[in-house]
């Protein structure tokens, strides 16, 4: 006789794994994006031809391609030279997509403050990477913060192609439940509200650090 609870309820610590892997990547992801994103920004403005062309390259190039084929090819890729485990493949390559996302971010965020301010604080004396550092920036960031929220959220959702590679997130996870269970529809219902209940709050607490940033002034 079949005794087994195939109540969705009786799946919690298997969604629970996923959500907790989902979070994790695209945590993770979002804090590797920006740093990258940011060197990636700072060398496609800069004046050196070469640094432009290598970060031009690199941001339209991974724009350019799909999430899913470079998770492929950096587990796969590097798995041909040292083996790593699939969650370290899946992180990298998030990373790294989300950074020239993060880098074209910076980049409007840089170019939207007026060469005036640039102008003024040169001529005050500042050099160039001191006006980036306490002129430009620090104002660019204002504007570009709504942005970095929804790349995080963004990465919630995209992150979700790593279950190609075997890592367990949600999506990976609601397999092994439909699998557990053979239901098909339920587990693929809680892990779509499970998702929503993710983006959402995400969303809700980045616009209440954003709306303190502005009464900051
Ligand atoms: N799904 C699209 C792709 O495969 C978009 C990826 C979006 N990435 C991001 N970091 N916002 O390329």
């Amino acid at each position: 006789t079949n005794t087994k609870n195939t109540s969705m309820l009786a799946y919690w610590k298997v969604f629970g794994k996923g959500v907790w892997y989902t979070i994790f990547i695209s945590a993770i992801s979002v804090i590797f994006g920006v740093i990258g994103g940011i060197i990636f920004a700072l060398m496609r403005l800069s004046k050196s031809k070469v640094l432009h062309g290598i970060a031009v390259a690199y941001i339209e190039f991974i724009r350019g391609t799909p999430l899913m084929i470079q998770v492929m090819f950096v587990y796969f890729g590097i798995g041909m030279v040292v083996s790593i485990p699939a969650l370290v493949s899946g992180i990298i390559a998030v990373a790294i997509n989300s950074s020239a996302y993060v880098a074209e971010i910076f980049r409007s965020g840089i170019n939207s403050i007026p060469v005036g301010q640039t102008e003024a604080a040169r001529s005050l004396g500042l050099s160039q990477r001191e006006t980036m550092q306490s002129v430009v920036l620090p104002q660019a960031l204002k504007n570009i913060w709504p942005a970095l929220g929804n790349e995080f959220v963004s990465l919630i959702k995209e992150s979700s192609i790593v279950s190609i590679i075997g890592v367990s997130d949600l999506i990976y996870q609601l397999k092994v439940v439909q699998t557990d269970t053979y239901k098909g529809v339920a587990p693929i219902a809680v892990a779509m509200v499970l998702y929503f209940i993710m983006t959402f709050t995400l969303s809700k607490v980045l616009n209440h650090f954003e709306g303190k940033m502005k009464h900051e002034g």
